[in-house]
């Protein structure tokens, strides 16, 4: 399907789920500041992307259902001859009609003198409520000029809703163009991940190995990452989200990366943990089976209809077994998982919805009850061990030992795929990898 024409049926089905006295009101995100005047490298709002394909700053989408003169209203910037030599060309308001399907445009400067009309008789507004706080300001101003209205006949709205309860329903089921482009973002991770584990040897510094997997991102069409790299060596593959990525990589220690691309606005989301040395000692060997063994138990139990939960029911499950069968943990493996034994080494969850952002929108429960996987949602399974050199009464030769195994697995009906096959995981593929 023409991606354009996608963008619109997003639109159409989100009209169908709102009262035709409601309105949609995504702003995109604002231009950030790195430093000075100098802008961080602009991303349009998810949210905002997803029903409308626009990439430029400053543009505000409006969805307004049976409007005489079009029920998609994009305001954005004007086409500016001079701005357009220095930062590139602009669609205009033309451009909005023409490509993105727009039955009206309007130039972005005129978005708040607008909205009062655009307001008036509407009951419910939907938005991103605090995403943006100079449009919020502008919206509630706004609200109350037309509530000042109501003696000349009109009403006014009375709702605010945040629209992520419908939009993220939608956004959690990904469509079969949605699902290609996902399965591209995490080969070009996989192929970064094999890169910079040959690109590994004892001495090399954490953040060169991150230019590893940068190089290869672009290479493949990704310009940038889906979020800052992990690139952990020996001690630091015990911090979670470590980024500093700026020690040197020393002679028998493992190393963590976790790095994903983003490529056309989604994400890839994958970790691997090898020796750095290529070849694992004894002890970084037992520590890893027992989370890839996990990681797998995970994965094969993945099909529409399972409950969220039981993924990491099922990864606590062998973790702890194996944490007993290292000598890790000691008692009955029931006892060790009702007092949470398995706390010290692994305290995260062991997987997020995986899309547009790296922990992708959607509800995980419905009132209160763990959601059901459905076909079509992307996920991520990533259960780790972590045995910082200060957890008590763990004996040496295990300290420093983190292992995190993360892949991007699509749910079907009958099964699941894993989007990140291509990313060797068993310790005879990255060992072979590696000579
Ligand atoms: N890279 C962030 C995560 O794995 O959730
Ligand atoms: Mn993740
Ligand atoms: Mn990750």
């Amino acid at each position: 399907m023409n991606i354009h024409k996608e963008f619109q049926k997003r639109r159409a089905a989100l009209l169908k789920k709102i009262s035709p006295q409601a309105l949609v009101i995504l702003p995109t995100a604002p231009i950030a500041l790195r430093n000075g005047e100098y802008e961080y490298p602009y991303r349009p709002n998810s949210d905002f992307y997803y029903l409308t394909g626009f990439e430029e700053p400053e543009a505000i989408a409006v969805l307004a259902p049976k409007r005489a003169d079009g029920e998609f209203i994009l305001f954005n910037r004007p086409r500016h001859r001079e701005k357009e030599i220095w930062e590139g060309p602009r669609a205009g308001q033309a451009g909005a009609r023409k490509n993105y399907g727009a039955n009206q445009a309007f130039p972005i400067d005129e978005f708040a003198e607008r909205l009062s009309d655009l307001l008036v008789s509407r009951k419910e507004i939907y938005c991103l409520l605090g995403v943006h706080r100079d449009f919020d300001e502008i919206l509630f101003a706004t609200a109350n000029k037309v509530r000042g209205r109501i003696r000349s006949g009109v009403s006014y709205p009375v709702a605010l809703i945040d629209i992520g309860d419908l939009l993220h329903e939608m956004r959690l089921i990904k469509s079969p163009s949605e699902i290609k482009i996902m399965r591209e973002a995490a080969d070009i991770a996989a192929k970064a991940h094999i890169r910079a584990m040959q690109a590994c040897k004892p001495g090399v510094l954490e953040y060169q190995l991150e230019a590893e997997l940068l190089y290869e991102f672009q290479r493949q069409g990704a310009r940038y990452p889906a979020y800052t790299s992990i690139v952990g060596s020996g001690a630091n593959t015990c911090i979670l989200h470590y980024n500093a990525n700026n020690q040197s990589i020393k002679n028998g220690s493992l190393v963590l990366i976790d790095a994903g691309a983003e490529y056309r606005y989604y994400a890839s989301d994958i970790t691997r943990t090898f020796p750095a040395n290529g070849k694992f000692t004894p002890e970084q060997r037992a520590v890893y089976n027992v989370v890839l063994e996990a990681q797998l138990a995970v994965i094969k139990i993945i099909k529409a209809g399972l409950p969220w939960n039981k993924m990491h029911e099922t990864a606590l499950q062998v973790l702890t077994q194996g944490l007993v069968k290292l000598g890790l943990l000691r008692g009955s493996v029931k006892e060790l998982l009702a007092k949470q034994a398995y706390l010290p080494f692994y305290m995260h969850r062991t997987g997020h919805w995986l899309g547009l952002e790296v922990h992708d929108v959607g509800q995980y429960a419905i009132q209160g009850k763990w959601r059901k996987l459905q076909a079509g949602m992307v996920l991520t399974v990533e259960p780790g061990i972590y045995i910082p050199s200060d957890l008590k009464n763990v004996p040496a030769r295990w300290h420093n030992i983190g292992v995190r195994i993360e892949d991007d697995i699509l749910v079907t009906s009958k099964g699941c795929e894993v989007l990140s096959q291509k990313a060797p995981k068993t310790i005879a593929e990255i060992e072979a990898l590696m000579a």
